[in-house]
């Protein structure tokens, strides 16, 4: 029931997302995790985990890489299929709170763009994403750090708690956010470990991990 109104929040969302990532500033910030994922996995077949309207896939796909995109949300799906009209890019509707649908070791490189701080249990998620990743393949994680969080807490007083929809409210509700160190435990127990880690600024966590043999 929860997760039925988050996904027609961001079925709400989708146009206004879409418009959001052509802006020039966003289209940089893309291309630049695009030639990052690139650096630690150069060519292959690129799982994008919450791929809203398809930006990522997009700028992977001009880069080589076959792929495809999951979401829950049938709105930013129908935008990503017009967005990346590529024979490479597919576009697979599933909830990545749930077993992925795929064969083990399919994927070379994975990647994850702000859709980590909407999952339930990271655990159970990074599991799964090693088991879709082959041995040694690479997960490019873009979250939400603590700092995020709380930076909003003290932003968002009581009046603008009011004054959000209802739908906000439900969406937000599921916000997962992670120390470094504490994403890097977990992820270390489904069996990754660090490659590399870019820091912009204090509220997102951007790492590289690779998937064990
Ligand atoms: C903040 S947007 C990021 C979209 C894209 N990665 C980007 O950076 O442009 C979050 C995306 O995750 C999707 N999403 C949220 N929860 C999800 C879930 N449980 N399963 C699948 N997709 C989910 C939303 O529909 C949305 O497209």
């Amino acid at each position: 029931m929860l997760q039925a109104l988050r996904r027609r929040y961001w079925d709400y969302r989708a146009r206004g997302w879409q418009r959001r990532m052509r802006t020039r500033r966003r289209k940089r910030y893309v291309a630049e995790r695009a030639d990052w994922l690139a650096e630690h996995a150069p060519s292959g077949a690129v799982l994008d985990l919450g791929c809203g309207t398809g930006s990522y896939a997009k700028a992977l796909v001009r880069r080589g890489f076959e792929v495809t995109g999951v979401d829950f949300s049938d709105a930013m799906l129908k935008r990503a299929r017009t967005e990346v009209p590529s024979a490479r890019a597919a576009f697979v509707a599933a909830d990545i709170n749930d077993r992925l649908p795929f064969p083990g070791a399919t994927f070379d490189a994975v990647l994850s763009v702000l859709s980590f701080d909407h999952v339930a249990d990271a655990r159970a998620v990074l599991r799964e994403v090693r088991r879709v990743l082959k041995p040694g393949g690479v997960l490019l994680v873009v979250t939400l750090s603590r700092a995020r969080r709380n930076r909003e807490r003290r932003m968002a007083g009581a009046v603008e708690r009011v004054r959000r929809t209802v739908m906000q409210q439900v969406a937000r509700s599921l916000v997962s956010t992670y120390s470094r160190d504490e994403f890097l435990r977990i992820a270390s127990a489904a069996g990754f470990s660090l490659v590399d880690e870019r820091a912009t600024d204090k509220t997102l966590l951007q790492v590289v991990l690779r998937a064990g043999g």
